[in-house]
């Protein structure tokens, strides 16, 4: 089975960027480049938390993989001087986990939960009072005798970060205060982000060879400093350690990451919907089972980029190639 944790291009965290990551991601809002209207917003609800000395209300952080929402939540509560506790859905298995890690924390801390689409219902059930009064409820005994006693907890943050907000329950989607989208990088941002990092990390890299980086990284920070590590890889072996547009052409190449950034697996996509189903209509399920590729990691990591591009249109009946795709395969258009 495909694997999108060993793919380059991948959003998915691998434990390798974290390593050198820690250094390169920003600490503080002014160093956190892009997604404006988020920024602009954040820093209002800060400096009004801040002044007002009350915990931050709840802060949805919605888009997909590798935007900074794991990022943004740090900043978040560097801003605000306190501290952060780290989980995820999936990782929270039983209500007392969670009631654990809900009594532990201080007051104004902040609580990242990503995922958090992956809750399971009797823990998401624990949060809503957590949330809303800052209270946990819990049963002691059994049968007749069973009491329902509430335990405050201190008034801290929780800030969630979903892939899917539309998976979120209603219930729970209404109990955050702030909710933010994150969008895809645009080209200028990334390749600011990518000359960032390159300082940080001590590598020599020129405008164009960063906006080469930048062009073909989805959109994506997570995977621009990915692409960027193994440019200057390829540049240490092979070239002089510096990265001017012609060693990031010869990397990405090596990469076997096109020109508009999309790997072998994009094109199994296209090449599917354009060989077996004339270019589509085709419904996401299908789609799936014939490329071998999970639906939400069509729908979360590949279909957001190629919808951006224009590669692929939705429509009611599934999704669908456009001329552009057509060209850029240098495949038969039949379309009008
Ligand atoms: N590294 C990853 N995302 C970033 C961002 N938005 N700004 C600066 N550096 C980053």
């Amino acid at each position: 089975m495909y694997d999108e944790n060993k793919r380059i291009v991948g959003s998915a965290h691998l434990l390798e960027d974290d390593t050198n990551e820690k250094s390169i991601r920003p600490r503080w809002l002014k160093d956190y480049i892009g997604q404006d209207s988020v920024k602009e917003k954040l820093e209002i609800f800060i400096q009004s938390s801040l002044k007002r000395k009350e915990a931050l209300d709840h802060v949805l952080l919605q888009g997909p993989p590798g935007l900074g929402k794991t990022t943004l939540s740090n900043i978040i509560a560097t801003e605000l001087g306190v501290n952060i506790r780290i989980t995820s859905g999936p990782a929270i298995e039983r209500p007392s986990d969670l009631a654990s890690i809900l009594t532990n924390l201080k007051a104004g801390d902040v609580l990242f939960i990503d995922e958090i689409h992956r809750l399971n219902r009797t823990v998401e059930e624990i949060l809503y009072p957590a949330m809303e009064d800052y209270a946990l409820d819990i049963i002691v005994g059994k049968g007749p005798n069973a009491q329902s006693i509430r335990i405050d907890l201190e008034k801290f943050t929780l800030v969630g970060a979903t892939t899917r907000s539309g998976m979120l329950s209603a219930p729970l989607r209404d109990r955050f205060g702030v909710l933010l989208s994150l969008n895809l990088y645009n080209q200028n941002d990334l390749k600011e982000i990518v000359k960032r990092s390159a300082n940080i990390l001590d590598i020599n890299i020129s405008d164009d060879g960063a906006r080469e980086i930048a062009r073909r990284s989805r959109g994506t920070p997570r995977i621009a400093n990915r692409l960027l590590k193994r440019v200057r890889d390829y540049s240490v072996v092979k070239k002089d350690g510096n990265i001017n547009l012609e060693t990031s052409r010869e990397g990405l190449n090596l990469l076997e990451i096109d020109d508009m950034g999309l790997d072998n697996m994009d094109k199994k996509i296209i090449y599917t919907m354009y060989e077996n189903y004339n270019g589509g209509p085709v419904g996401i399920d299908t789609l799936a089972a014939q490329t071998g590729i999970e639906n939400v990691t069509i729908e979360d990591v590949y279909e957001p980029y190629l919808l951006q591009i224009g590669f692929i249109a939705r429509t009611p009946r599934g999704r669908k190639l456009t001329r552009k795709a057509y060209e850029h395969y240098n495949l038969k258009y039949e379309g009008e």
